[in-house]
């Protein structure tokens, strides 16, 4: 793929690269659609020093589709950007999210993709992972692809919000807590390629297994997707922005310095039931 407005540079094998000559509160719509396809092609995007509002925040975002709104979360941006949803960590209140998940997966349709600003960040450690679901997915034989492609797991909030792990969030309601059921491999619908679709923050179970089954392949699952060489890893700076594609990746925090004072702001965008 060759890019005339903006600049592609990739940071690991698999997955992520860091986009430079944009600005992304002024985006034409050729510079947009040249980021549309560098996104496709490497699932995480990075820029950097991009110095925006929620406004801007929130307009980019919304070039790539309708924002939605957390279903449950408290810990909303200023005034008028309930779409934004703020992660705040300090010494009083050491959490960030550091399992390995995709965004919001308990819903019948969740997010796409989330756009993620650094607004305060340690001069060290919170960095983030981000793990390519196609590259743990064409790694597996050809007998494991086809026997997973053939799973449905249940997805909810029992191992995440419901035990208020996230402390400065409200607890997902508990009179219809949110869940859902989706292909252990979904085919992603603008690339065609088949990503895993199970995370250890949010997967429950796979159907029709016994519990010890489910938990035996989910274990392995999640011990694979870990793999070094499907993951990239990104150091975060002051008005760094990180675009994800939910539909193909996992992602993480690192969670070594959870003394220091960190504040992101998240944005994602509306998507599909996963097929
Ligand atoms: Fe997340």
């Amino acid at each position: 793929m060759t890019y005339r407005r903006i600049s592609v540079t990739p940071v690991a094998g698999a997955l992520g690269a860091e986009v430079s000559g944009v600005d992304l509160r002024d985006l034409d719509d050729e510079s947009f659609r040249e980021i549309d396809q560098a996104w496709m092609e490497h699932q995480v995007l990075f820029f950097r020093d991009q110095n925006l509002e929620p406004e801007h925040h929130k307009a980019f975002g919304e070039r790539i589709g309708p924002l939605q709104v957390h279903a449950f979360l408290q810990n909303r941006g200023s005034e008028g950007h309930p779409e934004v949803v703020v992660f705040e960590s300090n010494a009083d209140r050491p959490f960030v999210a550091s399992g390995w998940h995709s965004d919001v997966s308990f819903l019948e349709t969740p997010p796409m993709a989330s756009v993620l600003r650094g607004i305060e960040v340690p001069t060290h450690g919170g960095d983030t992972m981000w793990a390519s679901m196609y590259a743990a997915y064409e790694a597996l034989s050809d007998k494991m692809q086809r026997l997973m492609s053939e799973l449905q797991a249940v997805h909810d909030t029992a191992a995440t919000f419901s035990r208020g792990a996230y402390p400065s969030e409200s607890k997902a309601p508990a009179d219809r807590p949110p869940s859902a059921l989706h292909p252990v491999v979904r085919t992603h619908p603008v690339t065609g390629r088949k990503a895993l679709y199970v995370n250890s923050a949010f997967t429950r179970k796979i159907k029709g297994m016994s519990l010890p089954e489910s938990q035996a392949i989910l274990g392995f699952l999640y011990h694979h997707m870990a793999t070094p060489e499907f993951t990239v890893r990104f150091r975060w700076q002051k008005n760094s922005l990180a675009l994800w594609d939910n539909r193909c990746t996992q992602h993480r925090a690192v969670a070594d310095n959870l003394q220091a004072n960190r504040r992101m702001e998240r944005v994602t965008i509306e998507g599909e039931r996963p097929v």
